[in-house]
């Protein structure tokens, strides 16, 4: 079964026809909020809201612990995770969609690991590529049957948020090579592999991040919210063409 996380502008699927809403409970505490079952074009999805369905949780105070563990425990082996960034080299323009192929992490604090020790014992993932290829593979092709373009890779820079970045932070994520900046890829994608899931994210550039483009002076917050409404509408044929794939 595909799971969906949806991301800031994305709180539910008006294309996904609701079976039923549960709230699973999980060692790690509470996920963001019930899981939502259903089907899309015929098809098994299970959506859960990053933020909660309200948009209520920060980035740094997601329980992504709790989040994968329920959609793991429900029976989800692929997660597709819609996370919006803001775009700091070249193609990365608002509007833009991207299935990124690396990761370089910057937040801190966050519970980012399922292995604390105690009864699961010391562990170390492999992360060489933080995204699961196939998945990535999928999402690519599925968007090509819906007729969108998606770059094809691209480094995800993590921050912590909740506030956005410096133009100075941002000159530093360029130069350490990242071409997008968001603020929950991390750890979403590491606990993902530590549990076995196939995870993957299509992430859609909301803003130029800050210092760039039209944010030289500043980043609108209701420009984000009218690019967002847009792009996710762009999303949804992509994501009913990945779940036929998923064979769910
Ligand atoms: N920075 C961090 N996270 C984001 C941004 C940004 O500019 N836009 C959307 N999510």
């Amino acid at each position: 079964m595909l799971a969906i996380i949806g991301g800031s502008g994305l709180t539910q699927l008006s294309n996904m026809k609701i079976s039923r809403r549960e709230v699973v409970r999980t060692p790690y505490g509470e996920p963001s909020g019930a899981l939502t079952f259903g089907s899309i074009a015929g098809h098994e999805v299970v959506f859960l809201a990053r933020h909660g369905y309200g948009h209520t949780i920060p980035p740094h105070q997601v329980n992504y612990c709790a989040n994968i563990w329920a959609l793991h425990a429900q029976g989800a082996k692929n997660v597709v995770s819609i996370a919006s960034v803001g775009g700091i080299s070249g193609e990365f323009k608002p509007g833009a969609l991207a299935v990124p192929d690396q990761i370089i992490d910057y937040t801190h604090g966050r519970a980012g690991t399922f292995f604390t020790g105690a009864d699961l014992g010391v562990h170390h993932i492999d992360f060489t590529l933080p995204y699961c290829q196939t998945l990535r593979a999928a999402c690519l092709k599925a968007a090509q049957q819906a007729g969108e373009t998606l770059i094809d890779g691209g480094v995800y820079a993590a921050t912590q948020g909740p506030r956005l970045e410096t133009a100075a932070e941002i000159n530093r994520l360029e130069r350490d090579g990242a071409d997008m900046v968001g603020m929950t890829g991390m750890p979403e994608a590491a606990l993902a592999r530590e549990i076995g899931l196939c995870y993957a994210a299509i992430a859609v550039v909301a803003n130029y991040a800050a210092g760039r483009g039209g944010s030289g002076r500043g980043i609108a917050m209701n420009e984000i919210t009218a690019v967002l409404e847009q792009a996710m509408g762009r999303v949804r044929p992509i994501l009913e063409k990945l779940v036929v794939s998923d064979g769910g």
